[in-house]
């Protein structure tokens, strides 16, 4: 019994999100994704990041802005509640950016220390690439496919790192 009721607690949070996370995904057979952003993040999208927006201007958006007026007549409240639970999700983390090109710059960015943070790394090539993920204390790879979008949570070190992909680097900085 307690066990249940312990899981129950561990689990209601991740469970709303993800069916936020999902509506965002799917929604109108395109989702909000398709015009924001696979992770809310604008990704250079006609929506923009809407990462963390309230529901006032979701509404507001579903309203006047005429490219989401179909969307408005499909999605009931419970629906708007839900995808702006998964966009306050999204905005409580501090987000990275990483695009890789064909060019060979080192980007920066900067980290808050020791905060929950989101990554999002963009392929921008033709080929498959594979992200090393240890620098951040994560025992990982993440792998994105040709011109694909992948996202990983991660809490930010105390320090400065670096990633690194075919000779691409990006160097995430703390202020110490
Ligand atoms: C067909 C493209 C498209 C789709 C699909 C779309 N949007 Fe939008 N959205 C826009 C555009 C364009 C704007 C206006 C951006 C601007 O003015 O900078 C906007 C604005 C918004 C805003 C207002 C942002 C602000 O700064 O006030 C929110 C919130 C928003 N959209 C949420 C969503 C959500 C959630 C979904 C999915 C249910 C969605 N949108 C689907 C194109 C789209």
């Amino acid at each position: 019994m307690l066990l249940t009721a312990y899981a129950n607690l561990v689990y209601a949070e991740p469970n709303e999100n993800a069916l936020g996370e999902n509506l965002y995904l799917t929604i109108g057979g395109y989702g909000c994704a398709a015009c924001h952003g696979k992770y809310a993040n604008g990704a250079g999208n006609v929506g923009g990041n809407i990462r963390g927006a309230s529901l006032e201007q979701f509404n507001h958006a579903l309203e006047n802005e005429p490219t989401m007026q179909l969307l408005s007549d499909v999605l009931v409240p419970e629906q708007r509640g839900l995808i702006v639970q998964y966009l306050a999700s999204l905005g409580a983390m501090p987000l990275v950016e990483w695009s890789i090109g064909e060019d060979t710059d080192i980007k920066a960015q900067q980290l808050i220390p020791k905060q929950l943070s989101q990554l999002v790394v963009k392929n921008d090539t033709l080929v498959a690439i594979a992200v090393d993920l240890s620098p951040l204390a994560i025992n990982q790879t993440l792998h994105i496919e040709p011109l694909d979008t992948q996202a990983v949570q991660f809490i930010a070190p105390a320090f400065s790192v670096s990633l690194q992909v075919n000779g691409q680097a990006l160097q995430l900085l703390v202020n110490e």
